[in-house]
C-alpha cells in the first residue's frame, strides 16, 4: 500500500512495484514537475520517501546531496515501492504566471450574441412546434426570416443543446427566453438574466493562463492560472511528442482539458452560476499544445518534414474536447502558421497589431523555444529556433520557475553579485531572468570570458575567488549551496547562440539590420522580466536593440481574448498566419554559420 501525502490531501493506492512512484503518482492525478520526462537526468521529481522502497540509484546520487538523500529525498522517477511505503511532496510553491498583456485596444464586438425573445405559445389551432416558433421569434428579432413551412430563408439552425432545453424554458419562462446564438447557430435558450460567459486561454508549455468574461458587456471578471500539468510529462514540446507515442496521448490530453474545466468550475462557482453558461472558449496556443488538448497524434511534428495534422483556424465543440462549458459552445482554436510557429504566435502578433504593422518590427517569444517574426508593411516572415527550455530554468543545476525564492535578478554593485529573488527571501533557485542577469554580472566581474569559461579561483579577486568551490561553480549563496555550473554556463551560451541566429537569419532574408529596424516586441513571461540590458550584454539581443525595446506581456493571452472580444479578430488571425512565410532555419547554412558565431558571449553586432 502506498500512502500519498499532498497538499490536498492524503492518497492511498495499491504499490504498483513495476511502475515508478512518478509514474504512480500521475495515474493518480498528482502533479510533480518532471522536465526531462522521466529520464533521471534534471533531478527535479523530488518527493520525500519512506518504507520499503527499491535502493538509491546512481543518477540519484548524482542529482541529490547526502543530506538531502539521508532526509529522505528521492527522484520519483528512479524508486520504485516495494511494499508499503509514504510518499510526501515538498511544500508546493505556486508559479508565478504572466498574465498580464499589452496591446490594441479591443473593440467589443462579440461572436456570441443575445437576442431576447417572446416566444407566442402554441395552440390547438396553430400546432406549429417549439423550435419552428423559437427560429420565427429570432429570425423577427434580428430582421432575418426563419424557416417555416412556407419555403422561407433558413437562417439559423439549433443546436441539439438548445432543442433539448427549449420546450421547458419556454413554458415555465412564458415564452420570454433569450436567445444566444453564435454565427447562425442557436446554441442555448436562456432565462433573461443569466450570464453569458466566455473564456479566453493562452497554453503555453510551462504555463496556462485563463480570462474570463462577461460576453453581454465585454467586462473581466477574473483569471486563472496554473502551471501547465503536461510538465510532469516533459518540459518542452519534443518530450512530449514522445510521451504521447509512448501510450502517453490520453493522459496528456486528460491533464489540460482537465485543468481547463477546473478553472472554468471554479470561475463559474464563484459567480455562482454553471458551467453551462459559457458560450465560448478560444485558445491560443503553440501546434503541439493544439494537437494535444484536442488528442491528435503529434508526432509528424517532431520529424522532418515536420508535418502538423493541421494549422487549426477553426471550431470544435467544447462537449467533444472534454471542456466544461455549454455543450455546443464554440471552442475556437486559433490559426498556426507551420509546426512551430503556433496560434500562440499569430494571437500574440495580432494583439500587438503586427497583422497590420505601420514599422519595422522583429517580435519575439521566448519559451520552451524561440519563436520570431520580423513584420513591416510589405511582408510577415517568421522562423523558430530550437533553443530548449534552459530560459525556463530546465536543464539548468539550480533552475526554477518563477516561483518565490528563484533569484530573478542580479546586478553588479559594491563589490558583490546583489541578488534578487521573487518574494524577496533566501535563494531557492534561479529562474529564466535571474539567469540572464547573472551570466552579464559574471562576464562583468571576468569570472567568465567570451568563450564560456568559468574562471578558476586563482585568476578572481576577492571576493570572487570565494564563490568557486571545489567542482568549479559558481556559488552564489554559500549557505543555500545555490549555483551556476559550467554545464549551465553551456546551456545558455546554446540557447543564446540559438536565439540570436534566428534573428540574424530573419534580418538577413529580409534585408534588413538592427540598426533599420523600428521596434523590437519581446513577447511572453520571460520578455517581461528580462533586463534588456543583460541580454544584450551576453548577446541574446544585437545592442542596437536596446533603445527600440518593447515588451508586450502575455501577448498570446490578450490575442485570446481579442479572438473573444471581436468576432473579426480570429479571421484576421487567420489572413495573418496565411500571408506568413515560414522560414525553415534547420536546413540552412546561414543559420549555421550564425550559430557558430553568436556562441561568443559577446555584445558585438
Ligand atoms: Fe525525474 Fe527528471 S529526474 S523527471
Amino acid at each position: 500500500m502506498l500512502t500519498i501525502h499532498t497538499p490536498k490531501g492524503v492518497i492511498r493506492t495499491e504499490a504498483d512495484t513495476g511502475k515508478t512512484l512518478l509514474s504512480v503518482l500521475h495515474d493518480n492525478g498528482v502533479f510533480v514537475d518532471a522536465p526531462c520526462g522521466g529520464n533521471g537526468t534534471c533531478g527535479k521529481c523530488r518527493v520525500y520517501v519512506s518504507g520499503a522502497v527499491s535502493p538509491v540509484t546512481r543518477e540519484e546520487r548524482l542529482r541529490l546531496t547526502e543530506a538531502e538523500l539521508a532526509s529522505g529525498l528521492r527522484l520519483a522517477c528512479r524508486t520504485f515501492a516495494q511494499g508499503d511505503a509514504l510518499v510526501r511532496l515538498p511544500e508546493a510553491r505556486a508559479m508565478e504566471v504572466e498574465t498580464e498583456g499589452t496591446g490594441e485596444q479591443i473593440e467589443f464586438c462579440p461572436a456570441v450574441r443575445r437576442y431576447p425573445l417572446e416566444v407566442p405559445s402554441g395552440s390547438l389551432d396553430e400546432q406549429t412546434d417549439d423550435m419552428t416558433r423559437v427560429l420565427r421569434a429570432l429570425g423577427e428579432r434580428t430582421g432575418a426570416s426563419a424557416s417555416d413551412e412556407n419555403g422561407g430563408q433558413v437562417r439559423f439552425t439549433p443546436t441539439l443543446n438548445a432543442l433539448r432545453r427549449a420546450p421547458a424554458l419556454l413554458r415555465s419562462l412564458d415564452g420570454k427566453a433569450d436567445a444566444i446564438v453564435f454565427r447562425g447557430k442557436l446554441l442555448d435558450l436562456a432565462a433573461p438574466g443569466d450570464p453569458m460567459l466566455g473564456m479566453a486561454v493562452d497554453i503555453g508549455t510551462t504555463t496556462v493562463a485563463a480570462y474570463f468574461y462577461d460576453l453581454s458587456d465585454g467586462a473581466q471578471l477574473g483569471v486563472r492560472s496554473a502551471m501547465n500539468p503536461q510538465r510532469a510529462f516533459g518540459a518542452d514540446v519534443i518530450s512530449r511528442i514522445a510521451a504521447s507515442e509512448n501510450g502517453g496521448l490520453a493522459d496528456e490530453q486528460r491533464a489540460i482539458t482537465e485543468l481547463l474545466s477546473g478553472f472554468a468550475r471554479s470561475f463559474c462557482a464563484e459567480q455562482e452560476t454553471s458551467p453551462e453558461r459559457l458560450y465560448h472558449i478560444t485558445i491560443a496556443a503553440n501546434t503541439t499544445m493544439l494537437h494535444l488538448l484536442a488528442g491528435i497524434d503529434p508526432k509528424n511534428i517532431a520529424a522532418a518534414p515536420f508535418l502538423p495534422a493541421s494549422r487549426f483556424g477553426f471550431e470544435l465543440r467544447a462537449e467533444e474536447l472534454g471542456l466544461a462549458a455549454c455543450p455546443d459552445a464554440p471552442v475556437t482554436l486559433l490559426p498556426c502558421v507551420s509546426a512551430y510557429v503556433g496560434a500562440d504566435i499569430t494571437a500574440g502578433m495580432a494583439a500587438v497589431g503586427l497583422d497590420r504593422p505601420t514599422e519595422k518590427t522583429l517580435y519575439i517569444d521566448i519559451g520552451t523555444n524561440g519563436e520570431m517574426a520580423y513584420a513591416d508593411a510589405e511582408r510577415i516572415v517568421c522562423c523558430a529556433t530550437a533553443a530548449g527550455p534552459a530560459f525556463e530554468g530546465a536543464h539548468i543545476e539550480c533552475g526554477s520557475g518563477g516561483v518565490p525564492g528563484a533569484i530573478r535578478g542580479a546586478v553588479v554593485g559594491d563589490g558583490e553579485i546583489r541578488l534578487e529573488t521573487i518574494g524577496g527571501g533566501k535563494p531557492t533557485g534561479i529562474c529564466g531572468s535571474g539567469l540572464i542577469d547573472l551570466v552579464a554580472a559574471l562576464l562583468e566581474i571576468e569570472a567568465l570570458d567570451e568563450t564560456g569559461r568559468l574562471a578558476d579561483e586563482d585568476e578572481l579577486e576577492p571576493p570572487y575567488d570565494a564563490c568557486i568551490n571545489d567542482d568549479g561553480d559558481f556559488v552564489l549563496d554559500a549557505e543555500t549551496g545555490i549555483r551556476i555550473t559550467a554545464k549551465d554556463i553551456r546551456e545558455v551560451q546554446l540557447a543564446k547562440a540559438a536565439i540570436r541566429a534566428g534573428i540574424c537569419t530573419l534580418l538577413d532574408t529580409v534585408g534588413e539590420t538592427a540598426d533599420t529596424l523600428d521596434r523590437l516586441v519581446v513577447a511572453g513571461g520571460f520578455g517581461a522580466h528580462i533586463r534588456p540590458e543583460s541580454a544584450c550584454a551576453i548577446g541574446l539581443f544585437p545592442p542596437q536593440a536596446l533603445s527600440k525595446y518593447k515588451t508586450a506581456g502575455n501577448a498570446a493571452g490578450r490575442g485570446a481574448v481579442l479572438a473573444l472580444l471581436n468576432e473579426n479578430a480570429a479571421g484576421r488571425m487567420d489572413s495573418l498566419a496565411r500571408r506568413c512565410e515560414y522560414l525553415e532555419l534547420s536546413g540552412s547554412q546561414v543559420f549555421q554559420d550564425h550559430y557558430i558565431e553568436q556562441m561568443m558571449f559577446s555584445e558585438d553586432e
